[in-house]
Order: C-alpha cells, then structure tokens, then sequence
C-alpha cells in the first residue's frame, strides 16, 4: 500500500500516523504564566535531539478543542522563555491522563491531577516532583511547522533531575518505573523488558 497523506484510502478510517511513529516518548511539559500560575500537559510528538549540550523538542499540533485559544503550554512558553520536561512513570498513567484535559487558561493542572510540585533550581517553573525524572528548560527555538496551527518548541536542558530511589549500581534503570510511551489510537506501551545490544564496532 502507497497513499499520499492528503488521500488516506478508505481502508484505513482512523490516521495510522502515529501508529506508525510509535512507540513515543511523552513529554510532560510544565510551564508558568507571567502572573507565575503553573500549567502542564503531556506532548508525544516529543523527543531529545542532542546531546551535548542536551536539546529537546515538542510540537503542538492544533487549537485546544472547542475554542480558538492558543495552548497554554506554547502561550506559556512565548512569555517566560522557559519549561521543564517531566517524564511519566506507569505509576503516573491517571495523573499524566488527567492533566491533558482543555483546561481554562490559568487554572493549574497539578492541583487537578492532584500532583506535588518540586523547586526548580534554574528556571522558575516547577516539575512533577513525582516523576522519575525532570529536565529544565529554556527556549532556544520556536520553529513554526507547514499546517494551519503546528510549531514546534526547541529547548536546551540547562538542569537534570532524577528520583535517586531508580538509579542502580549508577544506571538509571528504567526498568524500575517503567516509562509510559505513546502509541497510535488509544494504545500506550509500557517499557518493562530490555535487550541489551553492543554495536559491532565497540
Ligand atoms: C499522551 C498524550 C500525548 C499528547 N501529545 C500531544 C502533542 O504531541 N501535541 C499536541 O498538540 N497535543 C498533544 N496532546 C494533547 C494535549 O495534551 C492537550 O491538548 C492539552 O490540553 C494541552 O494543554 P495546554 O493547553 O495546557 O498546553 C496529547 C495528549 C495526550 C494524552
């Protein structure tokens, strides 16, 4: 099967694009409005894109539904130049879930999802103190992306936190808090097993 994306075939009613990009990390993304109201909300079209200096990106993909209002994640942003970037644990499913609603600008998703908020240490913006990890941001980019309402946030990880109780024998062990990832429809995959591979020219 070829199709181009603007005449997907009947065959396939429900857009299998993100099924086909899965499975994908989900950025829970923490910001703060100039009057300092937190917000946060989770984004898979997300990833690291770099490493030294650490680099991320997440894009915003449409209008919060029902109304013409910009996300407050992307408005956030524009105004303070910086985020944090919380990852979700299995043990995190409901709270990530819950924090995704169209929530009125303002009102703050942490206390909806009933989550405790950790200090930052670089920018203003707290992180899910909860999550197995946590990296702060800062803006280096807002690329505007083809589309009636996509562009994507490009930020440089200036501070790293991790929740020591899953770090083994100096390995952050993913195994322990089983990272949550994005797949297409209403799927999620939870990472539980791994294979370890050497590259043939280590
Ligand atoms: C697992 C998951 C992944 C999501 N990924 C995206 C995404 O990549 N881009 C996007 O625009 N919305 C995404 N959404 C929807 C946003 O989370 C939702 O629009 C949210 O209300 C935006 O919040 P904000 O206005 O506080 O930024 C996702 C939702 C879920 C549950």
């Amino acid at each position: 099967m070829f199709y181009n994306p603007d005449n997907r075939p009947s065959s396939l009613p429900h857009d299998p694009f993100k099924a086909i990009v899965s499975p994908r990390p989900i950025g829970w993304i923490s910001t703060i409005d100039k009057e300092g109201r937190a917000n946060l909300a989770p984004y898979s079209f997300f990833n690291a894109i770099g490493d030294k200096p650490p680099m991320v990106i997440f894009s915003k993909t449409g209008p919060k539904l029902g109304v013409n209002e910009e996300k407050d994640s992307i408005r956030n942003i524009r105004e303070t130049g910086e985020f944090v970037v919380n990852f979700v644990s299995f043990e995190l499913t409901s709270e990530m879930n819950i924090s995704s609603q169209h929530f009125k600008h303002g009102e703050d998703e942490f206390s909806l999802a009933g989550l405790e908020k950790g200090r930052s240490q670089i920018v203003g913006v707290p992180y899910v103190k909860k999550a197995p990890a946590a990296f702060e941001c800062v803006l280096h980019k807002e690329l505007k992306l083809p589309g009636d309402d996509q562009t994507a946030i490009i930020g440089e990880v200036k501070g790293i936190h991790i929740n020591e109780e899953y770090i083994r024998d100096g390995i952050f062990d993913v195994t322990l808090y089983k990272p949550l990832a994005r797949l297409g429809y209403r799927d999620y995959a939870v990472i539980e097993n791994l294979i370890s591979l050497k590259r043939p020219d280590d």
